[in-house]
């Protein structure tokens, strides 16, 4: 089946058509740069853009950096507050005429790990998939299944947010060595253990295109791996999301 997935980010919105049996994008990858403020509205005009662009009539998948439940936004760590409690799902099928499926941008990455990525061959443990960027995003799969919308990152470390200790933003902020930023990841590993004892982390997100400069300070019990689609785990995920829309 194919399905259009968007990936919507601090940075940019990013689009693809996807063949959800494969995992692969069907055509190049189309990004804009996401508005700032970033508001429902101006949200929704570059979503729409981005469908135009594909001329796309079919299901659409989108990620969103928010606990989304029924397709109503109920977060807004790091988007404007107006998302709070917003019906977004409603207002994108209103504004595009697609169907349409909005999908935590984290759950969506762990779901493209784990159908075709690092996770393939976890499918009967524990998995724990964190994006780590500007904020930290995290998706729990136990024998496969996903836990929607943990908010891992949000938990609390040395009285800190973890994310806005241990996400790769705090480490460009600060301008951290890789090893003194490891030593806060490693900080923030050993609570989740603590908390789930999870078999695997798969860790996605900027930093994870530079695992093997930090892989040598982590100290986690768990199998510690990079998730391995990359940029294009959002968009992958975001489609699979939607295949339950039908074509
Ligand atoms: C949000 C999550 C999101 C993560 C990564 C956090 O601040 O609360 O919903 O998955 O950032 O974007």
């Amino acid at each position: 089946m194919e399905i259009l997935g968007i990936d919507i980010g601090g940075s940019g919105i990013k689009g693809a058509p996807v063949d959800t049996a494969r995992g692969v994008l069907t055509a190049e990858r189309h990004r804009i740069p996401t508005p700032h403020p970033a508001t429902p509205d101006d949200i929704i005009e570059v979503v729409t853009q981005l469908i135009d662009h594909f001329t796309w009539k079919g299901s659409v998948g989108c990620t969103f950096p928010a606990i989304i439940k029924h397709g109503v936004t109920f977060s807004a760590a790091n988007v404007d507050k107006a998302w709070i409690g917003f019906e977004a799902e409603a207002a994108l099928r209103e504004a595009t005429g697609c169907e349409i499926m909005l999908i935590n941008d984290a759950d969506a990455a762990g779901l493209a790990e784990m159908r075709f990525g690092a996770g393939q061959n976890h499918q009967r443990e524990v998995v724990f998939v964190l994006t780590l960027g500007t904020g930290i995003g995290s998706a729990i799969f136990v024998s496969g299944e996903l836990l929607p919308n943990a908010e891992l990152g949000h938990l609390e470390i040395n009285g800190k947010e973890a994310e806005k200790w241990t996400a790769d933003s705090a480490r460009k902020r600060k301008d951290l060595t890789w090893k003194e930023w490891a030593m806060r990841l490693n900080a923030y590993l050993s609570h989740l253990e603590f908390l789930f004892s999870p078999d695997v982390f798969i860790l996605g997100g900027g930093a994870s295109k530079k695992f093997d400069k930090f892989e040598p300070f982590l100290t986690t019990q768990a199998l510690t791996v990079p998730a391995r689609l990359r940029n294009e785990a959002g968009i992958v995920g975001a489609a699979l999301a939607a295949t339950r829309l039908g074509p």
